[in-house]
């Protein structure tokens, strides 16, 4: 049987209700005190959780705490994290690892100072989904990747969450920081490091109005771009055309397809863990389904769509197996899969591709990475209950 680490939740927000159901599905980790800056908020998950709420300092003192579960936003994460790691805690924290590249780079390299694990979000890619796009690569079943394209975009999220503006904010705003995560991670998990990255940016609105909330129909003032159109070159060899945008209305293109020497794949969509991939190998021909819905990380969970966090129903969405796994590394003395080198290079991407986009100038990256190996079942059956 696994050690139950003991989880110390910072940041009680709208996310928080998805790692508490985390652990219905995982068998090593139990969340025990939370914090926030805004105490009634910690004080409000403690009662929903029947757990303890302390300060941010007492909980980052506690002893009985083993694990610091960051789920702040952007810009408080790598406080938080280093806080954690300066305290004697191993940290997990919500993506991305941090705002600036060298407060992610000073942070992995505490963690290898103090010999503590540093995780981070996304896990997404250990879903279903992913796992099995992965699973048909490997077979070599489209043959070599030469280019893909990925695609987020929608109108931005003024008009359903009451209090957008960190979202459109100068430093930490944009679709790059958002949901750039989801899929650059997915994608390195599937071609290995990114090189280089250029593009450029397209001009989006430079006001918007909050659609609900107690701030309806206020203006607020758009700080930074809105969308990007970049392509990235991996050092596998693929060239990759990546769309992230709250500008566009609707669309009809698949998050992700890769186009292979022997054929081309869907690949579902890297915020979540389920989805069905679609392989075609001859032109005219159907595509094949591969579902992914008997999967223990691709079976639907989400049946209602919550009230507090932004999952839709009818969905997979076991976030937090990242951090169960990494509960597990320090048990058992290894690599964690979300791990720091992973994290670090996915943010050198993200911040490379803005500044790419932004002065029209193509960026090497900096940094490299391990490409992850496939999530065996055997390892996955470790920790789920
Ligand atoms: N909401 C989602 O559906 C969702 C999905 C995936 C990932 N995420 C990520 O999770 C993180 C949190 O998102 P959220 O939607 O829960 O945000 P949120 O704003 O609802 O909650 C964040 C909480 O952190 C607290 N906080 C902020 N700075 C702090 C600090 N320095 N110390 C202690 N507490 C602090 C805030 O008071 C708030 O209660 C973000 O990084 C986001 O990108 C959110």
């Amino acid at each position: 049987m696994n050690k139950v680490f003991k989880v110390g939740l910072i940041g009680c927000g709208n996310i928080a209700e998805t790692y508490f159901r985390a652990q219905k599905y995982f068998n090593n980790i139990k969340i025990v005190k939370c914090a926030d800056i805004i105490h009634s908020n910690a004080i409000k998950c403690a009662q929903t959780y029947k757990i303890q709420a302390l300060s941010v300092k007492d909980l980052l003192n506690d002893q009985d705490v083993e694990i610091i579960l960051n789920l702040t936003i952007p810009k408080a994460h790598y406080q938080v994290a280093k806080q954690a790691l300066l305290s004697g805690k191993h940290v997990y924290s919500e993506k991305p690892l941090a705002i600036n590249f060298k407060d992610g780079q000073e942070l992995i390299k505490l963690s290898k100072k103090k010999n503590l694990y540093i995780g981070n979000a996304p896990d997404t890619f250990l879903g279903g989904g992913i796992q099995k796009s992965k699973e048909l690569l490997e077979k070599n079943i489209i043959g070599k990747i030469i280019l893909g394209s990925a695609i987020f975009a929608f109108p931005g999220l003024e008009t359903y969450h009451p209090n957008p503006e960190p979202w459109f904010a100068k430093k930490e705003g944009g679709p790059v920081i958002d949901m750039g995560p989801y899929y650059l991670t997915a994608l390195v998990n599937l071609l290995g490091p990114a090189k280089k990255v250029s593009g450029r940016i397209v001009e989006g609105k430079k006001k918007r109005t909050i659609g609900i909330g107690p701030k309806k129909n206020k203006t607020f003032k758009v700080k930074c771009p809105t969308t990007y159109l970049s392509t990235i070159d991996f050092n596998n060899g693929t060239t990759i055309r990546l769309t992230l945008s709250f500008d566009v209305i609707a669309h009809q293109r698949n998050h992700i397809e890769l186009y292979g020497n022997k054929g081309s794949m869907i690949v579902p969509d890297p915020n979540m863990f389920g989805g069905s991939v679609y392989i075609c190998k001859k032109i005219g021909n159907p595509w094949l389904e591969y579902k992914t819905d008997h999967m223990p990380l691709g079976r639907i969970n989400i049946k209602s769509q919550s009230s507090r966090a932004n999952e839709s129903p009818t969905n997979a969405n076991y976030r937090g197996v990242g951090l169960a796994e990494m509960a597990y590394a320090i048990e058992n003395n290894k690599r964690h899969v979300c791990n720091g080198e992973l994290s670090l290079h996915v943010l050198d991407i993200i911040l490379s591709t803005m500044k790419a986009c932004k002065l029209r100038t193509p960026q090497l990256i900096k940094t490299t990475c391990k490409k992850p190996d496939l999530f065996s079942m055997k390892e996955l059956k470790k920790i789920m209950k």
